[in-house]
C-alpha cells in the first residue's frame, strides 16, 4: 500500500552484493523521466543520523543498544527526510532500511525479533496509525562465500563487514525470512551473475511496476 503519490525504495543485501552502483543507475532513470529523486542511506540521511553511523559501525555496543541506535537514527531519517519527499511525490531511493535491522541486529547477532517488530512499529507508526513500509524493496540475494571474496579486497572493514562468514550466512537468511513474510514487496535479485546481468534484472523489477520505461 502507498501511502502518498511518492515512491519508497530500498535496496538491501549482505555486505558485498553490490548494491551501490546499482542504486545510481536507477536514480538517473527515474530523472531521465522527469521525476525529483532523493538518494539516501540507512543508518544515515541526517546529520544526527549520519553522527549515529559513525558509533553504529565503529563503537562496540551490545544489540539491543545497536538496535536502538539504529532505529532513532531512522526516526530522525523518516521524520526529516523521507516523509517529506514522499508528501512531495519524490522517489526516495534508500540504501538500506528496516530489513536490514532484521536480517543484521535479528538474525546476525540474534537479537529477539519480536523487540525489533515493536521498535518497528514505534517508528514507522504515522499519527493516523499507517505502518511506513517501503513499496518496493530490492533485495540483492548473494551466497556468503561469494560476498566473503569480493570483500576480501575492500577497504578496512568496519564492525560488520569483519565478522566472520557465519554471521553473513544468517544475515542472508534474515533476509530471506522477511522476503518470505512480505513476498509482494520484495524483487529478489539474483546477484550471483556478471555485473550487466544483475543491472538488467534491477531494471526489469522497475519496467515490471510501470514505473520505468524497459532499457
Ligand atoms: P553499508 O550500507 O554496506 O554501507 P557501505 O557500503 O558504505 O559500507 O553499511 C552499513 C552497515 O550497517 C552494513 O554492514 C549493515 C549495517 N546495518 C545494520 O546492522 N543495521 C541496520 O539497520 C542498517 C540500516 C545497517
Amino acid at each position: 500500500m502507498s501511502l502518498s503519490a511518492g515512491l519508497f525504495i530500498t535496496f538491501e543485501g549482505i555486505d558485498g552484493a553490490g548494491k551501490s552502483t546499482h542504486i545510481a543507475s536507477i536514480a538517473r532513470a527515474f530523472e531521465a523521466t522527469g521525476r525529483r529523486v532523493v538518494l539516501t542511506r540507512e543508518p544515515g540521511g541526517t546529520p544526527l543520523a549520519e553522527k549515529l553511523r559513525g558509533l553504529v559501525l565503529n563503537d562496540p555496543m551490545d544489540p539491543l543498544c545497536e538496535s536502538l541506535l539504529v532505529f532513532a537514527a531512522r526516526r530522525d531519517h523518516l521524520a526529516q527526510v523521507i516523509e517529506p519527499a514522499l508528501a512531495d511525490g519524490a522517489v526516495v531511493l534508500c540504501d538500506r532500511f528496516t530489513d536490514a535491522t532484521f536480517a543484521y541486529q535479528g538474525h546476525g547477532r540474534g537479537f529477539d525479533l519480536r523487540v525489533l517488530e515493536q521498535l518497528e512499529a514505534w517508528v514507522q507508526r504515522d499519527a493516523h496509525g499507517n505502518l511506513r513500509q517501503p513499496d518496493l524493496t530490492v533485495w540483492f540475494d548473494l551466497p556468503a562465500a561469494v560476498a566473503a571474496e569480493r570483500l576480501a579486497s575492500a577497504r578496512v572493514p568496519d564492525r560488520f563487514e569483519s565478522q566472520p562468514q557465519a554471521f553473513f550466512q544468517r544475515v542472508a537468511s534474515g533476509y530471506a525470512a522477511r522476503a518470505a513474510q512480505a513476498p509482494q514487496r520484495f524483487a529478489r535479485i539474483d546477484a550471483d551473475q556478471p555485473r550487466d546481468a544483475v543491472a538488467e534484472a534491477v531494471r526489469r523489477a522497475f519496467a515490471q511496476r510501470g514505473w520505468l520505461p524497459s532499457s
